[in-house]
């Protein structure tokens, strides 16, 4: 979900970008940042407002502070494609040559028997076989018996979270000025469950245009209702037993799920994020839980789904939060197989899982819980996996390793574990077993010592440089005397993102070191203290860094959550970011959303000629399903992307980019 940074936060502004606005879409009369801020600082000047800020952060990322000479004079950026101008309007942009598609909107029919979709008329049982809403994480798994495994294959998209607002026609009131939503029903909170969860869709690609494969056996909807298994050591644990469930192993359904991953054996893996917000009512009382749910703001009230379903109402079903805040596989060659919420790798809020083989096999999956001053896991599987054999790698997520991390002054990275009876693990400190380790994770992590980040999400190892690559959204909470080498920015309205380097290049390891790759934000500001490379064009810097992707070249694309068009006069996009040479730290905005949106789950086909990317919630913030003449939170800003009819609602959709004619995407 988005937050938005304040406006006045940083002391931000945005006359520059006025001022310097050149003709509209000719990207090759962009000044550099280099340019802009030689004309608006003097160098000293920048580098003391940078180190001032960020004197620690600079000394262990010095590349980030090339001088724009040097960047030139090397400067070989990884990507060669048309910069889009960075602003904001009613439509999508994508760089010159590239085609952006609408592949799939919220209400598409996925099944030859599904009804086409109908706003005013919606139901749960529509719903629930047609595409879902807010598409956050996408992946692409190719078809085992596609001819061309680029251009056949599964998309794999999870729904994080219901906009009602947007979707449902005649429920805002203007009171004063501000939007009233009314409360729900039960048929209404039916369909926002039913468009929870995830989407599997066959698709292929057909004279260069992706397309739906609608009579697809393997298509499926995963909502809030599916039925689920818990595995691993919590499994069974009277923590997760309900009156509905005795076994402490049966869950129906998941939420909340925001980025997620794809792993070596061709699983789909859902994140529950923030799943807190799905929960009514109080416990009794001295009730066990009390402090579990207070780290993790359970109950937060967000949805109403609470009055209707006793499960979601903490004073009716005390246990029901315990069975949320995993990470789920489904096997998504089976449309028939229950996915199973894997608790070996801790319960948090979990922005995704990106995983990697390591070098003697065994799997490493990396780990954010996206919340202010939570940490960044990963797990290392116990077993190894097997190329040659599916099943036998299909359990291997129930026994491994989970590792929390602490990021050192110096530079090194250090993995401590979470296993049950090491250290402060023990039953002392209430931890009577593995199974109330991965219950109460960050508890767990509190006791070892991790490092408090700001907002860890997407966390991605990349296979062609070996390093990983942790997306830090932002932390306005952060204060001066909590500055430390990691988090280097006090008010850190923009993010920033790490770099790490496990020891041996091998992502199984317990230590290694790292760096910040980037410090985020506007670099002509100077008190922000963004390290982007002075070859960064004005439109190439962005702010709040959420979901990436590694392209099969080893290339970084970074997908941003937050810029407020009032504050930074650009909404969110994709930036292709340099990680490599002189060049690094350099960024280029390649597409952006409509307003109101946030972009997610850039990922690529394996022969990087086709990019998918997920743009949710557009037109949120200051339009709702009938926005007509309405005051908008963004004036005179409003829309109905991408159908542009006055009769359709706005609508989350995952687009699918191509090069015209053909040809690797920004190579
Ligand atoms: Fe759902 Fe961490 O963003
Ligand atoms: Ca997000
Ligand atoms: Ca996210
Ligand atoms: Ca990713």
């Amino acid at each position: 979900m988005t937050e938005h940074p304040p406006v006045a936060a940083s002391g931000f502004r945005t006359s520059l970008l006025e001022e310097a606005d050149g003709p509209a879409h000719n990207p090759t009369a962009n000044p550099t940042m280099g340019e802009i801020i030689a004309i608006r600082f003097s160098r000293r000047d920048l580098l003391k407002g940078a180190l001032a800020v960020s004197a620690i952060s600079a000394t262990v990322a010095p590349a980030a502070l090339l001088t724009a000479e040097s960047a030139r004079a090397a400067g070989a950026s990884a990507f060669t494609f048309g910069e889009v101008e960075a602003g904001v309007d009613e439509n999508h942009h994508v760089a010159t040559g590239y085609d952006a598609d609408v592949l799939l909107r919220w209400g598409d029919p996925l099944f030859p028997d599904a009804p086409e979709f109908d706003p005013t008329e919606q139901s749960a049982e529509s719903q629930s076989k047609q595409f879902g809403y807010n598409n956050d994480f996408v992946g692409y798994i190719p078809l085992p018996d596609a001819a061309n495994p680029a251009e056949h294959g599964l998309l794999v998209v999870n729904h994080e979270y219901t906009n009602e607002h947007l979707m449902f026609p005649g429920i805002v009131t203007i009171v004063e000025g501000k939007a009233e939503v009314a409360p729900a029903d039960k048929n209404r909170v039916d369909i926002e469950m039913a468009a929870h969860g995830g989407t599997i869709a066959e698709i292929r690609k057909v004279d260069g245009k992706w397309q739906l494969v609608k009579d697809s056996p393997y298509n499926r909807r995963i909502t809030a209702t599916t039925e689920m298994e818990i595995t691993g050591p919590a499994a069974g644990s009277e923590r997760l037993k309900t009156g509905a469930d005795q076994t402490g192993s049966k869950v129906l359904g998941t939420v909340n799920n925001c980025a997620g991953g794809v792993t070596p054996w061709g699983t789909y893996i859902m994140a529950e994020e923030n799943f807190h917000g799905y929960f009514i009512g109080e416990l009794q009382a001295g009730h066990k839980e009390t402090a579990n749910y207070e780290r993790l703001g359970v109950p937060d009230a967000t949805y109403e789904w609470g009055r209707f379903y006793d499960r979601f109402d903490l004073s009716k079903e005390p246990n029901e939060p315990n069975r949320f805040g995993w990470i789920v596989e489904v096997d998504p060659l089976d449309a028939n197989s229950v996915p199973k919420k894997r608790s070996a790798l801790g319960r948090t809020k979990h922005e995704g899982a990106e995983s990697i083989v390591s070098k003697d096999g065994r799997v490493v999956f990396y780990l954010g819980d996206d919340e202010r001053f939570d940490y960044v896991y990963k797990f290392v599987t116990a077993g190894t996996f097997n190329a040659n054999d599916r099943a036998a790698n299909m359990n291997l997520l129930d026994e491994g390793t989970l590792y929390v991390a602490r990021f050192a002054a110096d530079g090194t990275i250090e993995w401590l574990p979470l296993v049950h009876g090491e250290g402060q693990l023990t039953a002392e400190n209430g931890f009577a077993s593995q199974a109330d380790i991965v219950i109460e994770t960050r508890k767990a992590a509190d006791l070892l010592g991790a490092t408090k980040m700001d907002r860890p999400e997407d966390v991605q190892p990349n296979p062609v440089n070996g390093r990983v690559y942790v997306m830090l959204t932002n932390n306005t909470k952060r204060q001066a005397d909590q500055v430390e080498p990691a988090n280097p920015r006090a008010d850190n309205a923009f993010g920033h993102i790490i770099e790490i380097a496990e020891a041996d290049g091998d992502f199984a390891a317990t230590s290694g070191k790292w760096e910040v790759l980037l410090q985020c934000g506007d670099p002509s500001v100077a008190e922000v203290g963004a390290t982007f490379s002075t070859e960064t064009t004005r439109n190439g810097w962005f702010g709040m860094p959420d979901n990436c992707a590694i392209d099969a070249a080893g290339r970084l694309w970074v997908s941003t959550d937050g810029n407020n068009p009032k504050a930074t006069g650009r909404t969110d996009g994709l930036w292709a970011v340099d990680t490599e040479g002189d060049a690094r730290a350099t960024s280029k905005l390649f597409y952006r959303v409509p307003v109101g949106a946030e972009l997610c789950g850039p990922t690529f086909t394996p022969d990087d000629q086709s990019l998918f990317v997920a743009v949710q919630h557009p037109g949120d913030g200051g339009d709702d399903w009938e926005p007509f003449g309405r005051p908008s939170y963004y004036e005179d800003l409003s829309t109905r992307w991408p159908d542009f009819k006055d009769d359709v609602p706005v609508r989350p959709a995952v687009v699918a980019i191509t090069r015209q004619g053909g040809g690797k995407i920004g190579a």
